[in-house]
């Protein structure tokens, strides 16, 4: 009888957790909630609209991605997300780890995906 509960308990924790893990990662974020961080934090490189048309462009090597292209776009979240918080060393990219709570950057990866051609 004890054991049973016990095992119940851990049941219950796992299948809590896993919902909870499912719930963080199943909305689609908000591209206009994204939008205002991209304007605030990226658009100094990639440009108003994405493009990697900022004036800072002319400055770096390699230039800042245009994220609207097929070349980001093809990419999964995973890895634009991985991109962001890792940064791209030896580039202007920089890690932007613990800078967005994960809601954040759920909304970023939306408006960056609004953004496809
Ligand atoms: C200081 C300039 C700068 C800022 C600010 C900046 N980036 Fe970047 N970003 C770059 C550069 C330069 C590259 C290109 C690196 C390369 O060519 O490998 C890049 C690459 C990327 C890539 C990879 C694209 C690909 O196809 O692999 C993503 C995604 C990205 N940036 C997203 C963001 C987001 C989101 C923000 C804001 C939170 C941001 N960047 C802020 C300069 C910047």
């Amino acid at each position: 009888m004890r054991l049973t509960s016990v095992l119940s308990l851990c049941v219950c924790t796992v299948v809590l957790g896993f919902t909870q893990m499912t719930m963080a990662a199943s909305p689609k974020g908000n591209p206009d909630a994204g939008k205002k961080i991209y304007l605030e934090s990226c658009q100094s490189c990639h440009g108003p609209t994405g493009k990697g048309d900022s004036d800072m462009a002319a400055y770096l090597t390699p230039p800042p991605a245009n994220l609207t292209a097929k070349a980001t776009q093809s990419k999964t979240d995973a890895q634009l997300r991985r991109t962001i918080l890792e940064g791209r060393p030896g580039t202007a990219m920089s890690s932007y780890d613990g800078a967005f709570e994960e809601s954040q950057l759920v909304d970023l990866l939306a408006y960056m995906r609004s953004l496809r051609q």
